[in-house]
């Protein structure tokens, strides 16, 4: 079967549409669900009005790599834990910035035997078809530059959120100077390289620079900041899949990777907001940022307390605001909090959620978590939302959250988290803060919080504490 040019091109529109549906079914969680649908009946359109591309020679070869893909990602999707999401997003993220320079590199071999030639055919004369030799030869080189940083850069992000390698910043020294100079070196080898017709030196020596500079890019970027960096390499893959769509001649990949690179974007834009970090600085691998690990500091003792201890304490409080955080995710407690949850409020206790926008591993996680244990929403508030109510709240549940609720970033502006707001639990009567030891959350910060006088520690898994309260409940 195959599509007339104008038909194909209707069904690209109509997948962009579905896609642009999906987006904004996505941005909230009522409707997440159905713009989940939308992308997937988009997504199905445009493989069939690939498939059914005149061009398209070789549709069995298609066929057998769609389904080699399909069983790799059906049994990843299965096998995946909701916490090591941000890792597979990161690792898919480098297969787009790969897929991004071999479609350069193909192009750039397939211009050099047929360019001219088809050109030629078209009757276009010498001036017009320098130009458009210029143009593609551009389109390659920018490809392939997006393309290397990104595939370098998410492999590293991976390796930081699967533990493989330490996640601090990597400060070289004159880190920023060389960040400049692999910049500006790229942008002269891309007038070279057009200048000289597409000569092969530019184009590897930029792509051996872009591979190490990504890597680089990532590497000098840590702690706090890697949510930032997960969405930014977001956003960058979706900008390889744009220039992958121009090299192509595609529409579709063109619309849907600035539709991905400009939505990670904006991510981006919002998590450094949320983090009082600057974009700029993040981007730029951490340009500016001082930081002062204070490991000897003496905070003071912590008081521990047992499950029955808390039940009491919740039996007559008359408020109480949980705000979950990745442990909560690792030790899948959602489900027994959402039954404390429903027993606290049969006791006519009014019970509220606090969510901070990057607790736990990946944007909206904690929502995730919530809505899977059917949490009702009108609970569930954001930080900007519910910070003033710590005040005048009874007890405050700390659940696996630790550098979300840090009041080092509020007080410390030595600290690596400095400046970040954080949930300011310690203004309620009480807090308890569930975990299984004195360890430091993500960003590897000491929590003066645990060590406050309105502070007690409830140490163990997150899940068997709950449930323990929920029995003494
Ligand atoms: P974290 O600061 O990561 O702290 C989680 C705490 O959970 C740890 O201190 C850990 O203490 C405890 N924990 C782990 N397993 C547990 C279990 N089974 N039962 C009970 N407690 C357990 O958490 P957060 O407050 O959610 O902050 C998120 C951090 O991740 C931020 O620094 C953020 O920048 C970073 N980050 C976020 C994202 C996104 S997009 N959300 C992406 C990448 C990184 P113990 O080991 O003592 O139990």
């Amino acid at each position: 079967m195959e599509f007339s040019p104008g038909l194909i091109t209707a069904a690209y529109l109509i997948a962009a549409l579905l896609f642009i549906f999906s987006l904004s079914g996505l941005s909230k969680q009522e409707s997440a669900e159905t713009g989940n649908l939308y992308g997937m009946v988009g997504m199905a359109i445009a493989l069939i009005a690939t498939l059914a591309d005149p061009r398209v020679s070789n549709v069995l070869m298609i066929f057998i790599a769609m389904i080699i893909g399909a069983v790799i990602g059906l049994r990843l999707a299965n096998k995946v834990e909701m916490t090591e999401m941000p890792e597979l997003v990161a690792i898919l993220h480098s297969f787009v910035g790969l897929a991004a320079v071999l479609v350069g590199f193909n192009s750039y071999f397939e211009m050099h035997q047929s360019f001219g030639s088809s050109l030629g055919h078209l009757g276009m004369d010498t001036e017009a078809m320098k130009i458009a030799m210029n143009i593609h030869l551009s389109e390659v080189f920018i490809g392939v530059f997006i393309g290397a940083v990104t595939f370098t850069g998410s492999i590293v992000a991976f390796a930081k959120l699967r533990g493989l390698i330490n996640s601090s910043a990597l400060m070289l020294p004159h880190r920023h100077k060389m960040n400049l100079a692999a910049g500006i070196t790229s942008f002269v080898l891309m007038i070279v390289f057009v200048q000289n017709g597409g000569a092969h030196f530019p184009l590897f020596l930029m792509t051996a620079i872009a591979l190490l500079f990504g890597w680089h890019l990532v590497a000098s970027i840590g702690g706090a900041d890697m949510p930032v960096v997960v969405s930014m390499l977001n956003s960058y893959s979706g900008w390889a899949a744009a220039a992958a769509g121009f090299m192509l001649n595609n529409d579709l990949l063109i619309i849907t990777g600035a539709l991905v690179g400009s939505s990670g974007a904006i991510l981006s834009y919002i998590m450094c907001k949320a983090m009082n970090r600057s974009f700029i600085s993040v981007i730029a691998g951490g340009f500016g940022t001082q930081v002062v690990i204070d490991v000897d500091k003496d905070y003071g003792e912590h008081v521990e307390v047992h499950a029955e201890a808390v039940a009491d304490l919740l039996r007559n409080a008359r408020s109480v605001i949980i705000t979950p955080g990745y442990g909560m995710a690792v030790a899948q407690a959602q489900y027994p909090v959402y039954e404390m949850t429903q027993a606290l409020k049969d006791k006519g206790i009014d019970v509220k959620f606090a969510i901070h926008p990057v607790a736990g591993r990946l944007p909206g996680h904690m929502n995730v978590l919530l809505a899977e244990a059917r949490v009702p929403y009108d609970i569930v508030f954001g930080m900007d939302e519910i910070n003033e109510d710590f005040s005048q709240t009874d007890v405050v549940l700390v659940i696996g959250a630790n550098d979300t609720v840090n009041p080092s970033a509020a007080e410390d502006p030595t600290s690596p988290i400095a400046g970040m707001p954080v949930l300011e639990v310690w203004h309620a009567k009480e807090v308890i803060v569930f975990k299984r030891s004195m360890n430091t959350g993500y960003a590897g910060v000491q929590n003066p919080l645990f060590f406050k006088e309105n502070t007690q520690m409830l140490f163990g898994d997150a899940k068997d504490s709950v449930e323990q309260i929920f029995k003494a409940l």
